[in-house]
């Protein structure tokens, strides 16, 4: 195991009827002004607007409204955000919803206090040394970015789809988890969130990294109460259990705590990032593309971690042939992605005809020679893997 360090301050308040009690954690982090962010109208027409509204006045937080942030968030957005935190004077950004509003409140957060572009920070020309507080109540598990210091944001001009990770700053200082409210989702994005997650820990659990058991039982654990929930809420939306189960799963997929002394991967990421900067598709949804794309291609190469896999989630039966066992695994989880109703090829995911070479180019020059760790990728290989999505 190697050596690491895990801070993970956020405050969770997770359950029924949690958001009621926003206006009072507000004001517990000393704040008496915040900008509430949301995106395309969900959180209107559900209600929640207005009960979060309700409970800011009732414990005597004034808030301004920014609204209107979209899926695969961009950065004009981020540069709206920072003119209006600023003409208002927020003291803390509340993100109202998922991935998307969260990225982008942290990517504010971070912009107000700084006099520079705030986009230097995710080209890793400065570093972010100051920031507002965030806090989230979510709507959505699926990016984990409730409980993450990442903010992923795309550069609407360049069509740069980059990460920034600045755990000490950028973590909720509280995230609000109410079940209930994943109720109202489209089946598609909650397999999309579903996707999401799995992934978040696949990039942890296929390491080379040894000796690390409890990090890879955390991961098969979490993999398997994903997978079991996910076919209690295809059968009913409404299990509140189930539902709870999945939100909880989404956070502990990404707040750190399943890659643990482990070096990680992340090329599945890297590699998807591109494909919906370019073609704009749902992340969830190009990860299913990529991954078993991916797993397949670095199963020729490193095999032992895709085959444990294969054997301790879908019960593939140890054999000596490593690769076999692995396709094995493949094929199982293809399976699983398709009764979610997600798609596994580039053609089901309505893209017809990638630009390989571009996403290919697009991947190296933003990630450099070699991409991800378990399998380092080359360029060539990373265009072979995105002909085994087609
Ligand atoms: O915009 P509204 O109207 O709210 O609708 C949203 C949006 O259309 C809808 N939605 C959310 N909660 C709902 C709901 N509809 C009905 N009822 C609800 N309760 O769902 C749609 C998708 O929302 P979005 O925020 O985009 O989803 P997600 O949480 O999957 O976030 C995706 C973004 O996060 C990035 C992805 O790349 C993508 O840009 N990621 C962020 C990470 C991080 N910060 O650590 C890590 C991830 O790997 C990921 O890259
Ligand atoms: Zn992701």
């Amino acid at each position: 195991m190697n050596n690491f360090v895990f801070y993970s301050p956020t405050e969770f308040v997770f359950g029924k009827d949690t958001e009621a009690q926003v206006g009072v954690l507000v004001r517990k982090y000393g704040v008496r002004k915040v900008m509430i962010a949301y995106g395309g109208g969900s959180i209107i027409r559900s209600g929640l607007l207005d009960r979060v509204k309700e409970s800011l006045q009732a414990a005597g937080v004034t808030y301004g409204e920014f609204g209107g942030v979209q899926p695969n968030p961009i950065d004009t957005k981020v540069y709206e955000g920072i003119d209006i935190c600023r003409r208002e004077q927020a003291e803390m950004i509340l993100a109202v919803g998922g991935g998307s509003v969260i990225d982008t409140a942290k990517a504010i957060a971070a912009g107000v206090p700084y006099e520079g572009d705030f986009w230097d920070f995710f080209i890793g020309k400065e570093k972010v040394t100051k920031a507002l507080k965030v806090a989230v109540i979510l709507t959505i598990p699926a990016a984990g970015s409730e409980g993450s210091g990442n903010s992923v944001i795309t550069k609407i001009e360049t069509l740069q789809k980059l990460s920034l990770r600045v755990p000490e700053l950028l973590r909720p200082v509280f995230s609000i988890m109410n079940p209930e409210l994943t109720y109202t989702l489209p089946p598609f994005q909650t397999a999309c969130g579903i996707a999401d997650m799995m992934v978040h820990i696949m990039e942890r659990y296929f390491t080379n990294t040894q000796d690390v058991e409890i990090s890879d039982r955390l991961c098969e654990g979490t993999l398997m109460a994903i997978i079991k929930e996910a076919y209690r809420i295809k059968q009913n939306p409404e299990d509140y259990d189930a539902r709870a189960n999945m939100m909880w799963c989404g956070t502990i997929a990404h707040n750190g705590t399943c890659g643990i002394g482990c070096e990680e991967d992340w090329a599945s990421h890297f590699l998807e990032h591109e494909i919906s900067a370019i073609y704009n598709v749902t992340h969830g949804a190009g990860l299913t593309v990529i991954v078993p794309a991916w797993m397949t291609f670095v199963s020729r190469h490193n095999p032992k971690k895709i085959a444990q896999f294969a054997n301790r989630i879908f019960g593939i039966p140890e054999s000596e042939d490593l690769e076999e066992m692995a396709l094995a695994g493949i094929s199982r989880l293809k399976h699983f992605f398709r009764y979610l109703g997600l798609p596994v090829n580039f053609k089901e995911l309505d893209v017809e005809n990638p630009d390989i070479e571009r996403l290919a180019d697009s991947l190296h020059r933003n990630k450099g020679e070699l991409v991800g760790n378990y399998v380092k990728l080359t360029k060539e290989d990373s265009k072979e893997v995105y002909r085994l999505a087609l």
